[in-house]
């Protein structure tokens, strides 16, 4: 039996793969548990999903509940909360709602989940990925792997990709923008190139949140900046705002109302409005899809698909820019309803066997004659301890600059400037890791200068190589 967690910005699945069989995890509506969670600041109690969500709406003015909306970018930004005399970390409220989800196949007769692959962004840093799993380990889930979003995503799709070459994966959520470049090769897929940005849904509710403002500005005066709002007031726009982008997708106009500066405002928003407004960073978005083809140094007629995923993929906007864009025209396809992708593929991966996620090139360091000293090999797994290595001087410099490469890709991979003393054949201690958290970490220093000269950076910009076992449906 295997596991994938998606712990989306906006919404957290499950999934569970079993003998050929799939279980989509979500809560009593059969859809993804919203990633909100509410705390009464009275009696302490704790809601999560749905029922937390529903408080947006229903009780901003009661004040008796502090509601926590999109988790995973408060996680990221590892703020706390003071409720009621109690702190309340990120850590805390996510580890509530990774608990809901492992507990939810309870409900159907099943056991809970108690050990899982989690779908991760593709640039969420060492720290954030590190609080994660910390908050996975508090909701009683040992993570068996982080992966990519968007290569979890492209791992469930891997049927779709069979007879191709080349895809890239676009999974446009709630609060990332991730993208994977993949290499197709029977059943092994290999990242070419994977990058991520923090522009998504939530950054589009914010434009039509303070479009909506500025209809009623114009309407009535004394309407406050949406930064003014107090914050019940923001989240409830947002929610209206969230729901205006959803509905006018389909729908040419949407009528909204909402109460600032002590009154009541109706305004018909139209589609060509929010449209306008949103178009900027739709193409941003798609600009950020070409950068990543280019990265991978693939030409654009070697990409044989990109797959839309993600909730936000689905603004008719992008399907329209990506069809106007001769790079991507007739070159994309939204594969079927995205909730559960992420969680699918993560828990597909969860299944395969030791050894089936392996560093698509090795990691090697260069050194001063131009040539490249390998460090960890495409099948190195996780390390549970630093490996050492000992290297000396040959420039008289006061900072000795150690620069890492995976493959041959133009951008290194990491640099760490240990300061030096400054002369021939100066000794430094090198420490690296392929960390539990899939991420590669440096530490060095130098022998003469002794602990202050003790300097670490760590990346999570690996690409992956997965060996998949043929198609289970
Ligand atoms: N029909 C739609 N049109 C536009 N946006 C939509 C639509 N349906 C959902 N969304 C948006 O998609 C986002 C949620 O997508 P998704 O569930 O994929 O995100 P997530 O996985 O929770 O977030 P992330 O992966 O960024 O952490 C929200 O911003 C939501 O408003
Ligand atoms: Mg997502």
């Amino acid at each position: 039996m295997s596991f994938g967690i998606d712990f989306g910005t906006t919404n957290t699945a499950g999934f569970r793969c079993a003998g050929g069989l799939t279980e989509e995890i979500g809560d009593e509506t059969r859809h993804p548990i919203p990633s909100v969670v509410a705390i009464n600041k009275f009696t302490g109690e704790v809601e999560v999903g749905r029922n937390a969500r529903k408080r947006i709406s229903l009780e901003e003015e009661d004040g008796s509940w502090v509601v926590v909306r999109s988790l995973k970018r408060e996680l990221t930004r590892n703020t706390q909360w003071n409720v009621g005399g109690r702190v309340y970390t990120a850590v805390d409220l996510t580890a509530e709602l990774l608990r809901k989800i492992a507990s939810r196949p309870i409900a159907w007769g099943g056991s809970r989940i108690s050990k899982a692959t989690l779908g991760v962004p593709v640039r969420m840093s060492p720290t954030a990925r590190r609080r994660l799993k910390k908050a996975a380990s508090m909701a009683g889930i040992e993570v068996s792997a982080v992966l990519k979003e968007s290569t979890a995503a492209c791992i469930k799709y891997r049927a779709l990709l069979a007879n191709l070459q080349h895809a890239a994966v676009f999974d446009w959520g709630g609060g990332t923008l991730d993208i994977s470049v993949i290499r197709v090769e029977g059943t092994e897929l290999t990242e070419l190139w994977s990058d991520g940005r923090d522009l998504a849904g939530d950054d589009l509710d914010l434009v039509i949140a303070r479009y909506i403002l500025s209809r009623c500005r114009e309407a009535s005066d004394g309407v406050p900046e949406f930064d003014q709002l107090t914050k019940p007031q923001q989240l409830r726009l947002l929610y209206e705002a969230e729901r205006a982008k959803q509905v006018l997708g389909n729908d040419p106009e949407h009528e909204v109302f909402i109460e600032v500066g002590g009154k009541g405002h109706a305004v018909t928003i139209r589609q060509t409005d929010i449209e306008r407004e949103l178009r900027p960073w739709v193409r941003e978005a798609v600009e950020f899809l070409g950068g990543c083809i280019e990265q991978s140094r693939l030409a654009f007629d070697e990409l044989d698909l990109v797959l839309l995923v993600g909730g936000s993929s689905q603004l008719p906007l992008l399907s329209r820019m990506l069809d106007a864009d001769p790079r991507f025209q007739g070159r994309f396809e939204q594969p079927g309803i995205p909730e559960w992708d992420v969680a699918h593929g993560a828990a597909i991966l969860d299944g395969a066997p030791d050894g089936a996620y392996v560093l698509s090139d090795p990691i090697s360091l260069l050194l001063a004659d131009g040539s490249e000293f390998p460090l960890v090999e495409t099948g190195a797994q996780p390390m549970s301890s630093v490996k050492p290595l000992c290297l000396s001087l040959v420039d008289n410099n006061e900072s000795a600059n150690l620069i890492f490469r995976q493959g041959s890709t133009e951008k290194p991979l990491l640099y760490v400037a240990v300061p030096a003393l400054g002369f021939d054949e100066e000794e430094l201690r090198v420490e690296y890791q392929l960390t539990e958290e899939w991420t590669f970490r440096v530490e060095g220093r130098s022998a003469s200068l002794g602990e202050r000269s003790r300097t670490s950076n760590e990346t999570e910009e690996l690409q992956f190589r997965y060996v998949l076992p043929v198609i289970d449906g």
